[in-house]
């Protein structure tokens, strides 16, 4: 089975792809330079290192229930904070769309290769 992984950066919220009711999944995306490093200064501390409770980037199991909430829920949830995640994830200059942009990113398997 192989899904299409490229779809345009800029491809709309469409959050499950039509295949037949089968797993939630987002778009992947590409951060900007700039979402990049403050992805870095923040969310990577937690979601890239196996100590935290976080789920881990390109971890598609922890992301999958939290996908079921919808994008915008867990845009919500990262900016007022969850739990053990402090709001905004420690990101104090991230937009709506950082995160949004942040969230696919951690959600979709892509980042099992660091490429810095
Ligand atoms: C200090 C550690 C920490 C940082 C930094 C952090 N997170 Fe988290 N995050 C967590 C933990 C822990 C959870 C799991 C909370 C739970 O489910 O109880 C979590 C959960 C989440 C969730 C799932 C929320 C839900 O509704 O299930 C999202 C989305 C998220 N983080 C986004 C981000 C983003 C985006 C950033 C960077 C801007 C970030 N986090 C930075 C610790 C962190």
């Amino acid at each position: 089975m192989q899904l299409t992984k490229k779809i345009s950066i800029a491809a709309p919220i469409f959050l499950m792809l039509t295949a037949c009711g089968s797993k939630p999944a987002l778009a992947p995306v590409t951060l900007t330079e700039q979402q990049n490093k403050l992805f870095q200064q923040s969310c990577q501390t937690c979601h890239a290192n196996a100590a935290s409770p976080a789920p881990q980037m390109g971890d598609i199991n922890a992301w999958e229930k939290r996908i079921e909430k919808g994008l915008p829920v867990l845009v919500q949830n990262a900016m007022q904070g969850f739990n053990a995640m402090p709001a905004g994830g420690l990101c104090t200059i991230c937009t709506p769309e950082d995160f949004e942009a942040m969230i696919r990113y951690m959600a979709t398997a892509q980042t099992s290769t660091q490429n810095k």
